[in-house]
């Protein structure tokens, strides 16, 4: 019987240090600071908080200790907080210039493209130059809207700055425009064959143009004007293609339908 006892209490105190025990729904670093309370309390938080909130990475079940160090599995402060260090620590995970391998542990072939620019060289030698967060913000609420980046450009490729940076901001903003109408016409895509329920190769046809578009987003992370160039203008073009061969599909159909 105490043998029984002692057995479960071991069973017990295995769990509770077994930080596979902590299921993602038991994080003590969100319990905590989700509590509403911080809205007067420590207002900066609540903010931070409620950015966090609707994320792409919030959805996709991130825990804050992903970006923050810390020990999730404590809903005491002091413990939890250990290992979560000051934004302007060198070590931390997210100084600027470690955010490459930190969101580059799950986004790797942007960081790869991103290794390869010349604002990552400029990073490493110190200049003034864009990180992961500056065009994607901290939490990820806003993180890619065109106008957005293209703003987030102008702080440095100002024209007064060409001879030092290169002027560079309308280029960008029409490849990035490109991807943007690319985009649309993806969604639109796709939208029109799952309505028909994929007939013939469609769905492979879609697969592989989506890949295609997803390839050239990962490429503007070299930040190569050629390179952007050429990958929006081909992913565009041949998507483009796509809808007009459904629009002449489409305008096939119609004329005999009105005949009946
Ligand atoms: C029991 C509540 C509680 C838990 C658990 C907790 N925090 Fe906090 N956190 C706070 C409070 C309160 C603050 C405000 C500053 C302070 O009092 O230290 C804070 C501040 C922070 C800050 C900002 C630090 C700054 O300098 O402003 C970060 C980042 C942070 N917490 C991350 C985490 C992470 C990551 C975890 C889990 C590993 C975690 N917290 C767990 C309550 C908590
Ligand atoms: C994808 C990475 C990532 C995740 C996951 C993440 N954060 Fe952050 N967080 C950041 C970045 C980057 C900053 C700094 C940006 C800035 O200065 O505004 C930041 C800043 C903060 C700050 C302000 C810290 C300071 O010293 O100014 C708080 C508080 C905070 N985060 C809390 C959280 C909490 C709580 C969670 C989980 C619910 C979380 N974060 C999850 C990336 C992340
Ligand atoms: C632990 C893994 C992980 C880390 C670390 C991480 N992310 Fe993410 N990120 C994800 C997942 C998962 C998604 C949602 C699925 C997707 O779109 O890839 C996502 C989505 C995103 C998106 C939106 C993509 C979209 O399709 O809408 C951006 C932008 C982003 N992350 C940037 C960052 C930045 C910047 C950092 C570093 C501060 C970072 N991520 C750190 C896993 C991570
Ligand atoms: C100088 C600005 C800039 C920097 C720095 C930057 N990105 Fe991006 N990022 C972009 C642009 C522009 C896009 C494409 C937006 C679009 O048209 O969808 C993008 C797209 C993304 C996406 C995909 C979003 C989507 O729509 O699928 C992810 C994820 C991402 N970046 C992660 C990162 C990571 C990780 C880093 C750091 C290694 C980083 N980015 C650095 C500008 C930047
Ligand atoms: C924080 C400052 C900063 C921001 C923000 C910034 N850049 Fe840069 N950019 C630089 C620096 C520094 C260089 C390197 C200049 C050099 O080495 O010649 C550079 C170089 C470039 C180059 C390389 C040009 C060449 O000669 O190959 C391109 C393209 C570029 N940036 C595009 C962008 C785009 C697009 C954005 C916004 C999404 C952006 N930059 C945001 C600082 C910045």
């Amino acid at each position: 019987m105490s043998r029984n006892i002692a057995a479960l209490l071991i069973l017990i105190l295995v769990n509770l240090g077994n930080p596979v025990a902590a299921a993602p729904s038991q994080d003590q670093c969100e319990a905590c600071h989700k509590d509403p309370h911080f809205y007067v309390q420590n207002r900066k938080l609540y903010v931070y908080y409620q950015d966090w909130l609707d994320s792409p990475h919030a959805a996709s079940g991130l825990a804050c200790s992903n970006c923050h160090g810390g020990d999730s599995g404590s809903s005491d402060i002091e413990v939890a907080h250990t290992g979560v260090l000051d934004l302007r620590d060198t070590d931390h995970m997210l100084f600027y210039r470690n955010q490459p391998e930190t969101c580059g542990a799950c986004h790797a072939e942007k960081a790869a493209q991103f290794k390869t620019s010349k604002h990552y060289a400029a990073l490493l030698s110190d200049t003034v130059a864009p990180t992961c967060t500056t065009c994607h913000r901290a939490m990820n609420r806003r993180p890619y809207y065109r106008d957005i980046l293209v703003d987030a450009c102008a702080t440095c490729h100002k024209e007064d700055d060409a001879e030092n940076i290169p002027l560079i901001t309308n280029q960008v903003k029409e490849y990035l425009q490109r991807l943007n109408i690319a985009k649309g016409y993806l969604g639109w895509t796709t939208v029109h064959y799952e309505s028909l329920g994929w007939p013939g190769g469609s769905k492979c046809e879609v697969d592989a143009i989506r890949k295609k578009y997803e390839d050239a987003v990962t490429r503007v992370h070299s930040f190569n004007l050629a390179k952007m160039d050429e990958s929006s203008t081909e992913i565009l073009s041949e998507l483009k293609l796509i809808f007009q061969k459904i629009w002449d599909e489409r305008n096939k159909k119609e004329p005999a339908n009105q005949r009946d």
